[in-house]
């Protein structure tokens, strides 16, 4: 409002300087007026400049992006960085992750970061009600009380590049699951149904399907196309840390990998459905499979 003031005080301002200076008949303001008028406008612009930049980028949540095992894991039970938890599983010390860090009670505590924008917010409380309304004891729950809900997801609200990605299973205290927002619209991001629901499964305490002990009998993996340094997203967990609760093999998992993820060359696939004669797809679910729910059903029965 002050602005748009300002704004038409400086513009009668120019008006009577301009018909001042061809001669008119002016109209009663002094053209010291006007500089006055000017100058408060430059800075109320200058701090309109300096002021927006800052806002905007405290749109996003600012955090140091952590290293990724598997893409989106960041870490999981008492390994809080990608690097340890890697080294975890391939000396294969400690082999217990996933169904050791369950929620107690079956109660996932969540926050979600004021940062997000009013239909971000709905997508991951639809996300968050999905999750709900399939599930049978385990509770997705908005956390309250800080003093007594000690462990807990908070979603924050990642800018350009941060990617999708959360932890494992319940690591303790706060842990974080980020979402990159869209940086313009047509901008690739993470607030998409199945995504939220994808990393929402992490933290209830799953891994990537295509990393169960017998995937060997349904995908090939093509070591030849995936950088050395990229190859543990492909390790597959032996059975003494993880379970599929005696669930198939599911190729239309929400938690499994698409054909050219990691790929060198991106027209040549990383990971094959089998068998070949079958026209299966992987990586293209948008929501939870039956077999995603059973598991999450077993890991956190009803009783
Ligand atoms: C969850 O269930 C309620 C009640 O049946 C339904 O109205 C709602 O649309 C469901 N939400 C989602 C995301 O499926
Ligand atoms: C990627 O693979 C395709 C299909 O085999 C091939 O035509 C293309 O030359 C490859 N690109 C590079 C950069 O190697
Ligand atoms: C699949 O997605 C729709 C909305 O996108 C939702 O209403 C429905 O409940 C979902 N089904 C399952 C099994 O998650
Ligand atoms: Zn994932």
């Amino acid at each position: 409002m002050g602005q748009f003031v300002c704004l038409l005080a400086t513009l009668v301002a120019a008006i009577a300087f301009v018909q001042r200076t061809t001669g008119a008949p002016a109209f009663a303001i002094d053209p010291g007026k006007a500089v006055c008028f000017s100058i408060i406008q430059v800075k109320t612009f200058l701090s309109l400049l300096s002021v927006h930049p800052s806002a905007f980028s405290e749109q996003y949540d600012n955090f140091e992006k952590p290293e990724l095992l598997e893409g989106d894991i960041a870490g999981f039970g008492k390994y809080r960085t990608a690097k340890e938890a890697i080294e975890a599983l391939s000396s294969g010390v400690d082999r217990n992750g996933y169904y050791s860090f369950k929620w107690e009670n079956k109660i996932l505590y969540y926050t979600i970061s004021i940062r997000f924008i009013d239909w971000e917010r709905e997508r991951i409380h639809r996300a968050i009600e999905d999750i709900n309304n399939h599930t049978t004891g385990l509770r997705l729950v908005e956390r309250t009380d800080a003093t007594v809900q000690r462990n807990y997801v908070h979603i924050q609200r990642g800018g350009p590049n941060t990617g999708c990605w959360s932890y494992v299973g319940q690591i303790g205290e706060r842990q974080f699951l980020n979402l990159e927002v869209p940086a313009y619209p047509t901008a690739p991001h993470c607030v998409h149904h199945g995504t939220i629901m994808h990393e929402l499964i992490h933290a209830i305490g799953f891994f990537h399907e295509q990393s169960r002990t017998d995937r060997d009998e349904y995908v090939d993996i093509n070591w030849d196309n995936i950088e050395k340094h990229q190859q543990h997203n492909f390790e597959k967990y032996d059975s003494s840390v993880i379970t599929a609760y005696g669930q198939p093999y599911d190729h239309s998992s929400l938690m499994h990998y698409g054909m050219y993820d990691f790929a060198i060359n991106r027209s040549i696939w990383t990971i094959r459905p089998k068998p070949l004669w079958e026209d299966i797809e992987i990586g293209k679910a948008q929501n939870m499979s039956e077999v995603d729910i059973n598991k999450i059903n077993l890991m956190y029965p009803p009783q």
